[in-house]
């Protein structure tokens, strides 16, 4: 189904009002012509069913109004209920505030396909009780958008009189993807995907995407949800993090962040294997929820971090998180090219089994930090993580200091040189960490200092560029110590946290007067007073 043809969907009614020569010779229609339920449904030309009721005016017919003649069955709110429906990636999340035509527009989607005698398609709700609210409403719509449309409560499906059919189940346990298993579907439906604690039913359901006959109605992955619940964490990390909102973008390994490619041995192998997009909703989107006012009403009376999930569709915020006031629209600035002026250095946590941190900083005449690079690497080893940094700030200008997990001074058995003392070797010199008993919990205030909006400036003094892409997904998902509230929890993904606590120990500073070069450490010193051998 080509873009274009999806954009033209659109369904509607026509109410002949006694004029018969609207109707098409369908059984119907010779039924009943001045019924005022015969129904004309303007999907897209591919469809083979009642397409487009314009047929010939006969000459002795009346002239009538056609906006009067024609009530719309089901139109799309302009934004992003209409792109949700005419998106062609292959898996696309409508996601954020509570009452923005999601769940409607998930309904509608499956209908440019049910026309078709091959479309097979399968719409899924967390468990059967939710379900049944779902397909009360299809039972509004589809009788009414599809002529002649059947459903059986036996085998919860639609069948529409070419053969297009769309079977509405629940997916509960992990488990429940058995009942799909052998199937195959060209469109499948996830209606409030944060219900799903893992990514485990999305996935497998992914493998149940295909179809002999999907060279002209194409395959698709839907899905609605709110931010918050027990999936908003892999949620978001496969949708919200990887791009920018209501952009295409390939899919990533929601662990790794890399692209998802071709296997080896394929034809294609190493290209990448398919699209995804975030489509953000907001209530405003919906004039049929929001013009009365009364639902906006009772989501400004939630608490806080609800209120920002369901009114605002924020999905960086989390109940627990370190960092609530984080937010995208005052943290994250667009990448620009920082000036040779200003002051720049680096921060880093070393960790080879799980991940690198890497953070490269920049300090603006108004003392404003900028974090305007990342570097999340796994199973690299020092020695060629010091020429990975080296070759990443080729072009920066003269970097003041790097600042590194003290840690890696340790002697490891007692040969060879520390971690340290490799990278130094190597030129990319770094000087440790501040590693004090009080630090930790120092460096969690600095960063809640730096990040509060002041109220003179009317800006933060800690922003990161929107290219930190993994920065700016864990900053906010990181969850507080529940037995010590005045730290993070250890135990999150939190290298590229460290990283930043540690830049922002170091007292950053715009005037080059601070810089102190004696301190910094140039390289390995055969008998250093407190870290050598
Ligand atoms: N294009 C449309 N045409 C007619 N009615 C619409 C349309 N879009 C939404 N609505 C109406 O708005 C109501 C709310 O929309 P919907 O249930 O899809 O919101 P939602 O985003 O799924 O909400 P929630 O986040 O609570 O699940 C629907 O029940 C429907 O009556
Ligand atoms: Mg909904």
């Amino acid at each position: 189904m080509s873009e274009d043809v999806k954009k033209q969907l659109q369904l509607s009614v026509s109410l002949p009002h006694g004029s018969k020569k609207r109707l098409r010779k369908s059984k119907s229609s010779k039924r009943k012509v001045s019924e005022p339920t015969q129904i004309a449904v303007e999907i897209s030309a591919t469809v083979d069913t009642p397409v487009k009721q314009t047929a010939p005016a006969k000459p002795k017919a009346e002239p009538f109004d056609v906006e009067e003649a024609m009530t719309v069955v089901f139109k799309p709110n302009p934004g992003p209920q209409t792109d949700f429906l005419s998106a062609s990636e292959r898996e696309v999340l409508y996601g954020g505030a509570a009452g923005g035509g999601k769940s409607y527009a998930m309904l509608a989607d499956p209908l440019h396909g049910l026309g078709d005698p091959n479309f097979s398609g399968l719409l899924v709700r967390h468990t059967t009780e939710e379900l049944r609210e779902l397909i009360q409403k299809s039972q509004e719509l589809y009788p009414r958008a599809v002529p002649g449309i059947k459903w059986s409560e036996r085998k919860s499906q639609w069948t529409s009189p070419q053969g297009g059919r769309l079977w509405m189940s629940y997916l509960d346990k992990d488990t429940d993807v058995t009942r799909y298993q052998g199937q195959a579907f060209n469109w499948i439906g996830f209606d409030e995907l944060t219900q799903w604690t893992s990514p485990y039913a999305w996935n497998y359901m992914r493998s149940r995407l295909r179809s002999a006959h999907a060279s002209n109605l194409g395959l698709y992955m839907r899905a609605t949800t709110n931010p918050g619940g027990n999936g908003h964490a892999w949620v978001k990390k496969m949708f919200i993090d990887p791009g920018a909102s209501n952009k295409s973008f390939w899919a990533t390994d929601i662990e790794s962040g890399e692209t998802i490619t071709y296997p080896k041995g394929h034809s294609k192998e190493g290209s990448p294997l398919f699209k995804r997009r975030f489509i953000p909703a907001s209530l405003f989107d919906n004039p049929y929820l929001s013009d009365a006012g009364d639902y906006e009403a009772m989501l400004l009376s939630l608490p806080e971090h609800q209120r920002k999930q369901l009114l605002e569709g924020n999905w960086d915020v989390n109940e627990g998180a370190a960092f609530p006031e984080f937010d995208r629209n005052i943290h994250v600035v667009e990448h620009f090219e920082i000036p040779d002026s200003w002051a720049k250095f680096r921060a880093c946590d070393y960790g080879y089994g799980s991940y690198t941190g890497v953070l490269w900083f920049a300090v603006a005449p108004d003392e404003q930090v900028i974090v305007y690079r990342e570097m999340y690497v796994s199973k690299v080893t020092a020695s060629d993580l010091a020429d990975l940094i080296l070759q990443a700030e080729r072009g920066d200008g003269t970097m003041r200091y790097g600042v590194l997990d003290s840690s890696l001074w340790h002697n490891r058995g007692d040969t060879g040189p520390s971690l340290a003392e490799q990278m130094n070797q190597k030129g990319c010199r770094w000087r440790p960490s501040d590693r004090s008993r009080g630090s930790r919990v120092a460096g969690k205030n600095e960063i809640h200092r730096r990040l509060k909006v002041d109220d003179f400036t009317e800006k933060p003094q800690l922003v990161f560029m929107d290219n930190c892409k993994h920065t700016i997904a864990q900053i906010p998902s990181i969850p507080l110590d529940k037995r010590n509230p005045e730290d993070v929890d250890t135990h999150a993904e939190d290298h590229l946290y460290d990283a930043l606590r540690y830049g922002i120990m170091t007292r950053p500073r715009s005037s080059i007067w601070d810089y102190n070069p004696a301190k910094q450490r140039t390289g390995f010193q055969a008998s250093d007073p407190n870290f050598g051998y």
